[in-house]
Parts: C-alpha cells; sequence; structure tokens
C-alpha cells in the first residue's frame, strides 16, 4: 500500500483511483479550505480526547498536535499545497499529517468526515456571527452618528412614497438602527442552536469505542451559559442537519434586506428629486456617457446584493427538501452558499457604513419637503378631535378643508379662520397654530413616536447602548 492510500476513503474496496471527471466533479477543496482552521482545531480537541481514552499515547498526541500546528503555520503562510486528489479540506489536512507523522493515521478514530464537516461548519458560523454582529454595529453607530448630527432637521415621513407626516431624519434613520438590532438578536439565536457538539456521531452511528464527547465539546467552546457541554442528541440527526447554516442564512438575507431598503433609500434621497442627502464623490460613480451624473453605485450594488444572498438561502432550503436521511453527498453544496452569504453580508456592512460617515444631510431641502402644510392635515383632524369632534367626523370635514384649499390653490395653512368656519364651525382662532411644525414634531413625543424628545432619548439610549459593545 502508498502512504497516500493509507489516507484516502478509498484505500483497500478499490480498485484504483476515481475518474478524471468524477474526481473534478466531487472534489470540494477549491473552496471548502476555508473551513482548515476550524478542522484543525477540532482535530485537536479529537486527538486530546482519543489520548485521555488510551487510544493515542502521550508522544503520540504531542506529534500530532505539533504536526497539525506546523500545518495551521503553513496555510497561514500560503505555503500548504491543497491537493484536488485528496478531495477535501479534511483528507487534505489529514494526508499530509499522515505524510509528516506517522501517528496521524490513528486521528480519524471514532470519527467520520460526516461528523468532522459539521463539526467545522458548526464552529465556521459561530465565527461568522461574531465577525458580523460586530458590522453590523459599525453600521448602527454610523446611522446613530449621522442621525445625531442632524438631530434637528425634519422631513416628511412616508407611505405609499406619498408626503404623509413630519418626522424628524433621526427618526428615519433610528428606524434602521432598530431593524439592524433585531438582526443582531436572531443571530443571537442562531448561534445558541449553532452552538452545539456534533461530533462523536461518527458517519451516523456513533462509535463503539468510548469517546468522551463532553471533553471534545467543552475543548471547543460548544458549552451553555453555565458552562456545561451542549451535544447532538441523536447522531443520525448530527450529520445530516444543517438547520443551523439554513437559520444562518436566513437571518442574513433579511438582514440584506434590511441594508438594500436603506440603500433604497439613500438611491432615492440622492436624486434630485428628493435632495435630501449628498454622497461623497469616493462612493459614487459617473457615467461613461453623461458628463453630468453623478450615480449612487454603491447604494444600488448593496440593494442589489441582497438578491445573491436571498438565493443563497433558497439554494439551501431546495438542497435539502428531498434529502433521505442520514447524511447524503448533497451536503457539500451548502458550502459556498454559505460562504458567500458572510462574504458578501459582510462587504455589504463594510462599504455602507464608511458611505455613511462620507454622506451629509442636505438640510434645506428636507426642511422644504417638511413645511409642506398638507403632513399636518392629520394635526388638523386631531386638533377637531380635541374640541370633541367624532375622529370619523373630523377626517371628513379636514378632507373637505384639504378640497377647499386645493380649488383654490391656496396652500392649507394660508386658509383663513373664515375659511375654516365655513366648513365647520368648530374651528376657532387657535386653530392656525397647529400649522406650526416646530410644535407639531414636540406634540409627537408617545413612546416610540418621532417628537423631539422623544427622539432625543433614543438617540441618547443608542449612544449608550453602542458605546458598550464591541
Ligand atoms: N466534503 C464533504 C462535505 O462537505 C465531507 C463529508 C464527506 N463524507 C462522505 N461520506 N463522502 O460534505
Amino acid at each position: 500500500m502508498s502512504k497516500k492510500s493509507t489516507v484516502v476513503a478509498r484505500s483497500g474496496r478499490f480498485q484504483g483511483g476515481p475518474a478524471v471527471e468524477a474526481a473534478g466533479f466531487s472534489e470540494s477543496v477549491s473552496f471548502d479550505w476555508r473551513l482548515w482552521e476550524h478542522d484543525i482545531r477540532g482535530s485537536i480537541a479529537h486527538a486530546r480526547m482519543l489520548h485521555r481514552i488510551g487510544v493515542l499515547a502521550k508522544a503520540e498526541l504531542r506529534a500530532i498536535v505539533r504536526g497539525l500546528e506546523g500545518i495551521a503555520a503553513d496555510i497561514l503562510r500560503g505555503r500548504f499545497r491543497w491537493r484536488a486528489e485528496f478531495e477535501d479540506v479534511h483528507m487534505n489536512i489529514e494526508a499530509e499529517l499522515t505524510r509528516r507523522v506517522p501517528a496521524g493515521a490513528k486521528l480519524h478514530t471514532g470519527r467520520s468526515r460526516n461528523d468532522q464537516v459539521a463539526l467545522d461548519m458548526r464552529m465556521w458560523v459561530r465565527d461568522a456571527i461574531i465577525v458580523l454582529n460586530r458590522d453590523v454595529r459599525d453600521l448602527q453607530r454610523a446611522l446613530v452618528d449621522l442621525a445625531a448630527h442632524n438631530a434637528g432637521v425634519r422631513l416628511p415621513g412616508y407611505t405609499h412614497l406619498q408626503r404623509a407626516q413630519p418626522v424628524l431624519v433621526a427618526h428615519h434613520l433610528l428606524a434602521y438602527v432598530e431593524m439592524l438590532e433585531r438582526d443582531i438578536q436572531r443571530f443571537g439565536g442562531c448561534y445558541v442552536r449553532a452552538n452545539v457538539c456534533p461530533l462523536g456521531s461518527g458517519a451516523l452511528a456513533g462509535s463503539t469505542l468510548p469517546l468522551d464527547r463532553e471533553f471534545v465539546a467543552r475543548q471547543l467552546g460548544f458549552v451553555d451559559a453555565a458552562g456545561r457541554p451542549k451535544l447532538t442528541r441523536n447522531s443520525m440527526d448530527a450529520v445530516s442537519d444543517r438547520d443551523f447554516a439554513v437559520e444562518f442564512c436566513g437571518v442574513a438575507a433579511l438582514l440584506a434586506v434590511h441594508l438594500s431598503r436603506l440603500a433604497e433609500d439613500l438611491v432615492l434621497w440622492a436624486s434630485a428629486e428628493f435632495d435630501f442627502i449628498r454622497i461623497a464623490d469616493s462612493y459614487t460613480t459617473g457615467s461613461s456617457l453623461m458628463p453630468q451624473k453623478k450615480n449612487p453605485d454603491i447604494a444600488e450594488l448593496a440593494r442589489g446584493k441582497s438578491g445573491r444572498v436571498i438565493g443563497n438561502l433558497v439554494a439551501l432550503l431546495t438542497l435539502l427538501k428531498g434529502l433521505p436521511m442520514s447524511y447524503n453527498r448533497d451536503l457539500q453544496e451548502d458550502k459556498e452558499r454559505l460562504f458567500d452569504t458572510v462574504d458578501t453580508v459582510a462587504a455589504t456592512l463594510r462599504v455602507l457604513a464608511p458611505m455613511l460617515r462620507h454622506t451629509t444631510i442636505h438640510a434645506p431641502a428636507c426642511e422644504a419637503a417638511a413645511s409642506d402644510p398638507h403632513l399636518l392635515a392629520t394635526d388638523l383632524a386631531e386638533y377637531l378631535v380635541r374640541k370633541g369632534m367624532p375622529f370619523r367626523r373630523a377626517h371628513h370635514v379636514v378632507g373637505a378643508v384639504v378640497a377647499l384649499a386645493d380649488r383654490r390653490g391656496t396652500p392649507l395653512d394660508q386658509l383663513t379662520l373664515k375659511d375654516l368656519q365655513a366648513v365647520d364651525r368648530t374651528f376657532r382662532a387657535d386653530a392656525p397654530a397647529v400649522f406650526n411644525l416646530q410644535q407639531a414634531l414636540a406634540r409627537r413625543n408617545l413612546p416610540g413616536g418621532p417628537g423631539t424628545n422623544e427622539v432625543r432619548r433614543q438617540l441618547a439610549r443608542w449612544r449608550k447602548l453602542l458605546s458598550a459593545q464591541p
């Protein structure tokens, strides 16, 4: 037997290697090499456990750990040669280890690539969540900073993309901070469910050897808040379960959708029609044909890339839906979707945050739009409610007032008290005061409302919360 054949999965039973086409079609090392660090950490923990239960002698353990650390160092320096003939990251590392250290041939005791890859993926997802959370926090900070720098600026709030009621720019921006906060919470839930150790599940039916699963789980940080090891409870489920990857991609897809909606607002606001923001030249592009153009391509791409992330989620769900128990090779297709999701969402977060730091609110245009008196029609109806009128009637009366203003071509706030009283006698001399925008916002101080004090309170809350976060 050649040295190589002691490690490849085809040894013993097979005559000759796989067909060239079959090998090329099934190799995954070209993309799953990215799991190398987690694979090595998992192998070291597994080796320590094998020593504990008497499978590896002290010297063998030491040689294996040193060998794996040497491989890690080589990979880091770009000196490791990944070989497609070893199929995947797991076999590449194990083959090289065994070439360097004879005891490497004992490493795979009580382990299958099926529980090994499930382990690597869970560890990888845990780290991805930590990294993405940090990126989301940074975007939240950029949004809060932009909101705080423009604390007094007002703009119309829209429904149906029609001007609706006045809000503060800060309130609009903090809406995204809230969405991102829920994304972080969802990632937290996903982390808890990914943080369960599958090693010891073997190919699907565990092992006859007395593996110490709790020891491995502890070594790799698969513990709950109280430090108790978290182990998968069903070996068949453990090797075939990719719920944690689907859930991660689902949370990431929703995050990407939130980023896309933010990007859409920025694209709209950067248009001449809105003119609410100025994005720095360095985050925009010109047209190859029209010399005057300044295009918000970065925001557009942030919007567009959400499509890939949503696609990745759908691809994973489709991949899983017809699989019989337990492990099936189809599962290898999960990695590129997962990796692409993380890469795409991280890249989007990492460009949106600095772009917002290079974006200014164009206050005159916001204020001009916010001073549209139509935005306060609801306030006029609530004025009538305060005078005792049922809201349905007040809604009708103010509708008639708006129609009158439209008919005359007069702004709503320019109608005289007489005009108002011609529509309904309930209007009094204090009615025109409704159109004071400053007061209109000062009045909107319900919890969660867009009022001046409430938004100031929310800004302070976010500032404090975010300064306490990594
Ligand atoms: N590369 C494989 C994957 O990603 C590892 C597990 C292979 N297991 C097997 N029995 N062929 O799923």
